[in-house]
C-alpha cells in the first residue's frame, strides 16, 4: 500500500548513513511501488552540490549498497527525478530560504537530522526561524542520543523546544528489524505461550547479540562508547523489554512504550560482580581492540556480559543475562527462553533434568527453536532425549520472493504514515539513562580493567563463569 506523497529532508545527506541505508532503503520502496512518485527527498549538507551531482552521488550509494533483487530497469532514473539537494549552513542562514522554496506545505514533510545531536537545536530552530516546519511536520533523530542522562535530557529539551513529542521519532533500528517485531507477534499472537511466561515456568533468559566486526574505522566514536553505550543502553535494552513486558492492550505506539518504560523503570540496578567487561585481542591476522581504536591505553569495552533483574511480580527471581560483542566467533543475534525443569519425573531419576528451551534466532536464519523432550527412538527402554523444534522462517513461510525489508526503510515508512509505535519515546531513552549512569560511573571509578579475549571467541571466560556459578550455561553462539 503506497504511502502519502511526502517531502522528506535528509540533514547529513551526503554521510555515511544516508548513503549506505537511508537512501538505498527508500529506492526499495520506490520500487515496491510504496513511495509516490511525486513525493521529494531533499539531501541537505555543507558540501557545495547541485541537484545533478547528489542524484549522481546517490546512483553510485545504490549501485554500491543494495538497491534490489529485483528488475529496476529504468527505474533508477525515476527515483533520482525524486531528489533535489541544497548546500546547508547549519549554524548560519546559507541554503534555508532555497530549502523554504523546495518543502511544499501540502504533503507530509518529514526532516531525518542525520548529523551530530550537537546540531540538533540549530537546525530545529532554523526550520520554524524559516518557516519551513509546521505543526504537522516530523523529525527524526539517530542514536547515540545523548551518552547520559544529563546529556539525552538536553536533547530531549532542546527538541520539545521546537517540536511535540508526537512529532519526534527517535530511531533504534531494532525495532524495524522484522524479527525483532516478531518477538511481539510470537508473544502475543499465541496462545501458547504466554500463560508460561513468567517466574513459575521460566528458569532465565539469556539475549545475546554477537558481532563478527571489529571497530576499526570508527574507532573514534566507539571508544567514547563502548558496549554498554552503543548496544545495551538501546538495542539490548529494546530487545529485554519486547521480551519482558506486559501484554499492551493494543498494537499502538502509547500502549507498547507505556509497557516497554514500566520494564526498564522495574529493572534493578546491577551488582558490579555480575558484570563482565571484555577487549578482543589481536589475532592471527587481525589488530587488537587498542590498535583499531587508536588508543593505547583505552579501557573501553568491546564485549560486555552482565546478570540483571526485573523487579516485578512476574519476573521476580528470573535473571536476564545479556551479552554483546564485536570480533566474536559468529554473528548471531538470539533470545534464549530457558524453561524450568519439569516437577516431578514419572521415568528414571535423571530424567527431570530435560528442559523446553525456546530460542528465538533474530540474524541470521531468522527462526525459532523448540527443545522437547522425547523418547528416544529403539527398543532400549524408556529413555528420554531433547530434540529441537526447528523452524525457519524463510523455508516455514515457503517464499524466497518476499524482500526483506530492511529496518530502515520500514521505519521511514512509519514516519511517513505517522506511526510511533517502533520509535523510542523521550521518556524510554531516559529511563534508560538512568539505569545506565550508575553502572557506567561504577566501573569508571574503579578504573575497571577489560577482561582481554580472543577474537572469534565467546567473549571472556569470566563470561562463561557468570553462568556457571548459578549452574547455568550460555547459549553455543552459531553463525550461518
Ligand atoms: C549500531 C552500533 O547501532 O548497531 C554498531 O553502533 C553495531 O556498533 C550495529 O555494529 C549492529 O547493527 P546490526 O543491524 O548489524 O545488528
Amino acid at each position: 500500500i503506497p504511502v502519502e506523497t511526502f517531502d522528506l529532508v535528509i540533514f547529513g545527506g551526503t554521510g555515511d548513513l544516508a548513503r549506505r541505508k537511508i537512501l538505498p532503503g527508500l529506492f526499495r520502496r520506490f520500487l515496491a511501488g510504496q513511495m509516490p512518485h511525486d513525493s521529494r527527498i531533499v539531501g541537505a549538507a555543507r558540501s557545495d552540490l547541485d541537484a545533478a551531482g547528489y542524484r549522481e552521488m546517490i546512483k553510485d550509494a545504490i549501485a554500491e549498497f543494495g538497491g534490489s533483487e529485483k528488475k529496476e530497469t529504468g527505474q533508477i532514473d525515476a527515483f533520482l527525478a525524486c531528489l533535489q539537494y541544497v548546500p546547508i549552513d547549519a549554524k548560519g542562514d546559507g541554503g534555508w530560504d532555497d530549502m523554504a522554496k523546495l518543502v511544499r506545505k501540502d504533503v507530509v514533510q518529514a526532516f531525518y537530522f542525520s548529523v551530530a545531536p550537537s546540531l540538533f537545536g540549530d537546525l530545529a530552530e532554523r526550520l520554524h526561524k524559516y518557516k519551513i516546519a509546521n505543526k504537522k511536520s516530523r523529525i527524526v533523530v539517530e542514536k547515540p542520543f545523548g551518552r547520559d542522562l544529563e546529556s539525552a535530557e538536553a536533547l530531549n529539551a532542546t527538541l520539545a523546544d521546537h517540536f511535540r513529542e508526537d512529532q519526534i521519532y527517535r530511531i533504534d533500528h531494532y525495532l524495524g528489524k522484522e524479527t525483532v517485531q516478531n518477538l511481539m507477534a510470537v508473544r502475543f499472537g499465541n496462545i501458547l505461550f504466554e500463560p508460561l511466561w513468567n517466574n513459575h515456568y521460566i528458569d532465565h533468559i539469556q539475549i545475546t547479540v554477537a558481532e563478527t566486526v571489529s571497530v576499526a574505522g570508527r574507532g573514534a566514536y566507539y571508544d567514547r562508547s563502548g558496549a554498554m553505550r552503543d548496544m545495551v543502553q538501546n538495542h539490548l535494552m529494546q530487545l529485554l523489554c519486547l521480551i519482558a513486558m506486559e501484554p499492551p492492550s493494543q498494537f499502538g505506539a502509547d500502549s507498547v512504550r507505556d509497557e516497554k518504560l514500566k520494564v526498564i523503570r522495574a529493572l534493578q540496578g546491577v551488582d558490579p560482580h555480575h558484570i563482565v567487561r571484555g577487549q578482543y585481542d589481536a589475532g592471527k591476522g587481525t589488530t587488537s581492540y587498542r590498535q583499531d581504536a587508536e588508543n593505547e591505553r583505552s579501557f573501553t569495552e568491546s564485549f560486555i556480559a552482565m546478570k540483571c533483574h526485573i523487579a516485578n511480580w512476574r519476573w521476580a527471581g528470573v535473571p536476564f543475562y545479556l551479552r554483546t560483542g564485536k570480533m566474536m566467533k559468529a554473528r548471531s543475534s538470539e533470545i534464549t527462553v530457558v524453561f524450568k525443569e519439569i516437577g516431578h519425573s514419572i521415568f528414571s531419576e535423571n530424567d527431570n533434568a530435560h528442559r523446553n528451551i525456546l530460542s528465538i534466532r533474530l540474524q541470521p536464519n531468522e527462526g525459532m527453536d523448540l527443545q522437547v523432550t522425547i523418547k528416544e527412538p529403539g527398543p532400549g527402554g524408556m529413555r528420554l532425549v531433547d530434540v529441537p523444534l526447528d523452524m525457519t522462517f524463510a523455508e516455514a513461510l515457503g517464499d524466497s520472493d518476499v524482500e526483506v525489508t530492511d529496518a530502515y526503510e520500514r521505519l521511514i515508512m512509519d514516519v511517513i504514515r505517522g506511526d510511533q509505535t517502533l520509535f523510542m519515546r523521550g521518556d524510554e531513552v531516559e529511563a534508560a539513562w538512568a539505569w545506565t549512569d550508575p553502572i557506567i560511573e561504577g566501573w569508571e571509578a574503579r578504573n575497571d580493567v577489560p577482561k582481554l579475549y580472543d577474537p572469534g571467541s565467546s567473549g571472556p571466560e569470566d563470561a562463561l563463569m557468570l553462568l556457571h556459578r548459578d549452574g547455568r550455561k550460555w547459549r553455543e553462539i552459531k553463525g550461518e
